[in-house]
């Protein structure tokens, strides 16, 4: 007889889209703080939280109650911007107290794709013209447009079945200061993660972003920074920006901005923003964006890592990992931005042998999308150091294994 489980593996792979051959298959059944459990009660310590979403820990009790809360007294009214939805204006309050001046006008919208869409266009319409350049190695999102903004060659691999993309799109290598000069008075927008995640965790070199903004305010282009992976907190700094004392035109937000439910927003100042309301009114509209039950989610957790102080600790945190790990003769570099770590092996073959190992021990981490010879740490920023240390002890294991 099969039991519950395996009926229920079974249906998935007859009826949920599948994008991978090879499915882990591992099945769910509850989660908390940094664990996550399946119906036979094996624990795994979740080194990917989502995909850094769930920043502020799983099944966090305030970001619950706020949910339940929210849900109890009205889930979804028209969110156009027409009506006055208390979750969504003190979220939005709370984010641009948080973000530099002048960015104090966030649009909601329902993923990081979709912010950035938002991004893009607003971009196109503030500046009236149309080249888009964004960075090699980068990840925005799966949508055409988002999906456009995957730099050439590396990005090549998903993008050529879909052509044709956007056009007037073009892509510069991160970190490359001559290549700078490739941004003139016709680009619309630059599209940069401050610290690249899908790459393999790549940070700014010194100056870096600093000699970037220039360049843009010269020529009259506006900068996006994508914070969707490492905003909220996860590089030590609420935002990323922050850290590198760099204040783009747009910033986008997504994954951790949602306390776990599905958010995701483009924040600008009030004057580029306004250039939504005309020619054409309603440049962009969502049903969902802004959802009031997502908006409490996000609100809470927010509230929760200021008052907690959690990003304050994620400096530590990051740097105990690194320490724990960095002189096992399996690791051949560490690269880190606060608690966002590639451990690079420096070989795809170990890679996928270590994937295997540590789904046996209890550990969920995975690769990254340009980088399949480092495994990601990136757990909820609530982590305690007790928790580091016993799943460094299984990471060990395994390394010592290879
Ligand atoms: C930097 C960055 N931007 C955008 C996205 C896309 O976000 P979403 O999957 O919510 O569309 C991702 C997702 O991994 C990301 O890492």
């Amino acid at each position: 007889m099969k039991t519950q489980n395996q009926i229920l593996r079974k249906q998935f792979l007859a009826h949920v889209g599948q994008t991978s051959p090879a499915p882990q298959l591992i099945t769910v059944e509850r989660a908390e703080g940094v664990y996550f459990y399946t119906p036979e009660g094996k624990r795994y310590y979740d080194l990917i939280s989502g995909v850094s979403v769930s920043n502020v820990g799983h099944a966090n009790p305030a970001v619950v109650e706020a949910v339940c809360r929210q849900a109890r007294d009205y889930m979804h009214i028209m969110v156009y911007g027409e009506m006055v939805e208390r979750p969504q204006v003190e979220y939005a309050t709370l984010i641009a107290s948080l973000l530099p001046e002048p960015l104090s006008s966030i649009y909601f919208l329902n993923s990081g794709a979709e912010a950035v869409e938002g991004a893009l266009k607003l971009a196109k319409r503030y500046t009236g013209r149309t080249e888009m350049i964004s960075m090699r190695r980068a990840y925005h999102g799966s949508t055409h447009g988002a999906m456009s903004m995957m730099g050439f060659p590396e990005g090549e691999e998903w993008k050529n079945a879909f052509r044709p993309l956007l056009p007037d799109c073009k892509a510069i290598e991160y970190n490359n200061f001559e290549d700078l000069l490739q941004i003139t008075e016709r680009t619309a927008c630059v599209l940069c993660e401050p610290v690249q995640g899908e790459a393999g965790v790549r940070v700014p070199a010194e100056g870096y972003l600093q000699v970037l903004r220039a360049r843009c305010t010269e020529v009259g282009a506006l900068l996006i920074f994508d914070e969707i992976q490492v905003g909220m907190g996860r590089s030590g700094e609420m935002f990323a920006m922050q850290k590198y004392g760099v204040t783009p035109d747009i910033v986008t937000l997504a994954k951790a901005f949602g306390g776990g439910m599905p958010l995701g927003a483009f924040v600008s100042s009030n004057e580029i923003m306004s250039t939504l309301q005309h020619n054409p009114v309603l440049g962009h509209i969502t049903t969902f964006g802004g959802h009031p039950v997502c908006c409490a989610a996000g609100l809470a957790a927010t509230r929760y890592l200021l008052d907690n102080k959690v990003v304050e600790q994620v400096e530590a945190k990051g740097a105990l990992y690194e320490k724990l790990l960095k002189d096992h003769p399996q690791v051949v570099e560490i690269r880190r931005s606060g608690l966002l770590l590639a451990v690079e092996l420096g070989s795809s073959e170990k890679l996928y042998k270590i994937m295997d190992m540590f789904i046996e021990r209890g550990i969920l981490s995975d690769w990254f999308l340009y980088c399949d010879t480092a495994f990601r740490i990136s757990p909820p920023l609530t982590i305690s150091e007790e928790e580091i240390c016993g799943s460094v002890e299984l990471i060990v294991e395994c390394l010592n294994a290879l």
